[in-house]
């Protein structure tokens, strides 16, 4: 019979692999924790295209500009502090890039909803996928459980 030391290595092999899967990004990533997300985001997205269409298309760039450095961590929607510089006065993003007020009344909504819960980058992921499918254009998938950056780079932007 194994005696308890010899039962160690399993234990905290199992308990790996229960990390390594239950902190995977998939589509069902706040199926539990946050059911209403994708209704809440597909609703005010809906809201802001019914009172500006171009809004779509400026979420969809936002989340172009927000990827484009050190990938999709929602870096963009940072704003300056004394100590901080972050994205958003940018060259490519200064007076140009826009939607961050709709970011911003969903993170409140999904934040009343599910607070601390889910981060601004799948928010900004799902809006864009949205943006595009309520304008009429195709809709996929989007994996979730991407980590929101604690900081940014204002010279990658540039
Ligand atoms: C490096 C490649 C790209 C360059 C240089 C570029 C450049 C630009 C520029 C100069 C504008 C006009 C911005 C303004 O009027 O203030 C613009 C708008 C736009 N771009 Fe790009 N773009 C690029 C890639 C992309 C990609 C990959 C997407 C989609 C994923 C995209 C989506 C858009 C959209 C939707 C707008 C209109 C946004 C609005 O009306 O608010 N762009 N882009």
């Amino acid at each position: 019979m194994a005696s308890m030391s010899d039962r160690i290595p399993t234990f905290l092999a199992l308990c790996l692999l229960f990390c390594c899967v239950h902190g995977q990004m998939n589509q069902n990533y706040y199926q539990k924790s946050c059911p209403n997300l994708q209704t809440i985001v597909q609703s005010v997205v809906s809201q802001a295209i019914g009172t500006e269409a171009r809004m779509g298309a400026s979420l969809l760039r936002l989340f172009f500009h927000d990827c484009f450095v050190q990938g999709c961590d929602a870096s963009i929607l940072l704003d300056d502090t004394p100590t901080f510089t972050g994205e958003k006065t940018a060259f490519p993003n200064v007076n140009s890039v826009r939607g961050y007020e709709v970011i911003d009344a969903i993170k409140s909504q999904v934040e009343a909803s599910c607070p601390a819960t889910v981060s601004c980058a799948d928010i900004v992921a799902l809006a864009a996928r949205d943006s595009v499918n309520l304008l009429g254009g195709p809709t996929w998938n989007v994996v979730l459980g991407r980590k929101d950056a604690r900081t940014a780079s204002l010279s990658q932007a540039n």
